[in-house]
């Protein structure tokens, strides 16, 4: 079965083509990073303008580089939410108005559960049941995910998502957009010097908080400052990154203990994160657990993983009749 899909949700327009659910055909993002980057974060309108212009060509590399003709697709899927609606528009108008011409049922997907599917696509023999932690610039989930596309939320943020922490920080020391690869490489050269908070650790539940710390961070930059002390970039990415990981490990473990469950599903742009894959290795070593994280292409916003859940959401019969963009959907 040939999956078109389309991600426009925020500052990357995609179009893939996927066999299957597991097996990328034509994968092709279009970046508008360096347009968002001189004004330190995506603009909402002119990441809607950008799509407008990148879709068509988008689209026609994807086939041609599958392979495959619009007449050879089995389903058209896009995007529906959550995200910016204008950015939404533009790639859920394209899916439905191309299923529509062709005459196949459209799947509008949750662009969270694509996070997820991410790892279906990077691990062949990956199925059911696992704990899945989605960490990205938008969103900060803990979930059971008992079937492919069937999740059961446990935790979220209660304010800031995990890569806006990484990305406030990274602009509050002049690091540039977005922050979370910048930290990672900074943090690599740096030591555990400074004592942020873990916010929410000892909690008993599975929720998170992240603005804490980043006002910690912030709190410790203008003290330095005020103080005319130097402030070591390296090490204050370091001890945010640890604050981070630390927490996070915490509460994905202890999920997993509780519902006996042996494999932990990273995804999201912020698993692209090198410590965070190390944190995760070694304590599963520890706890004899699996860890699971996709590709590093397949972190970030991408079409691919849009397919893949496309095509579980088709085969569990759970496609909708109503596909509204809406830039709240939740889990
Ligand atoms: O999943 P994604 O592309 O977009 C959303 O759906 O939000 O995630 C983008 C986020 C950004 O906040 C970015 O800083 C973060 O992922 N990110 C990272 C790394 N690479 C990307 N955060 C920490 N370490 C990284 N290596
Ligand atoms: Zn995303």
């Amino acid at each position: 079965m040939k999956v078109l899909a389309i991600e426009s949700s925020c500052d990357e327009t995609s179009v893939a083509v996927l066999e299957d659910g597991r097996e990328i055909l034509s994968n092709i993002i279009a970046t508008q990073i360096e347009t968002h980057k001189k004004f330190g974060g995506v603009v909402p309108e002119v990441a809607s303008r950008q799509h407008v212009e990148a879709i068509n060509t988008v689209l026609k590399e994807a086939l041609d580089t599958a392979g495959v003709r619009l007449d050879e697709i089995d389903i058209v899927s896009a995007t529906k939410g959550p995200g910016l609606i204008g950015a939404l528009l533009v790639g859920l108008s394209a899916g439905k108005t191309i299923a529509m011409a062709i005459d196949k049922p459209f799947v509008g997907v949750n662009h969270i559960v694509g996070h997820v599917c991410a790892n279906y696509i990077s691990f062949k023999d990956l199925e059911p049941p696992f704990v899945g932690l989605i960490i990205s610039g938008g969103h900060t989930y803990l979930i059971e995910v008992k079937d492919y596309v069937d999740f059961t939320l446990h935790g979220r943020t209660q304010d800031d998502a995990v890569g806006e922490a990484f990305d406030k920080v990274a602009r509050s020391l002049g690091l540039g957009y977005p922050g979370g690869p910048l930290i990672d490489k900074l943090a690599k050269k740096g030591k555990e010097t400074i004592e942020f908070p873990r916010v929410m650790i000892k909690e008993n539940n599975y929720d998170f908080s992240f603005s804490g710390l980043k006002t910690a961070v912030l709190n410790y930059l203008n003290s330095k400052k005020q103080k005319n002390e130097e402030i070591i970039v390296e090490d204050v990415c370091k001890s945010f990154q640890e604050a981070i990981v630390d927490v996070l490990l915490e509460k994905t473990f202890r999920l997993a203990e509780e519902k006996n469950l042996d494999k932990i599903v990273l995804c999201g742009g912020v698993s692209a994160n090198s410590r965070i894959r190390e944190a995760f290795l070694e304590r599963a070593k520890i706890e004899d657990k699996k860890i699971y994280y996709p590709d590093i292409k397949l972190c970030t916003d991408n079409a691919a993983m849009i397919g893949s859940a496309a095509f579980y959401t088709y085969k569990s019969g759970k496609v909708e009749e109503e596909n509204f963009a809406n830039p709240n959907l939740g889990l």
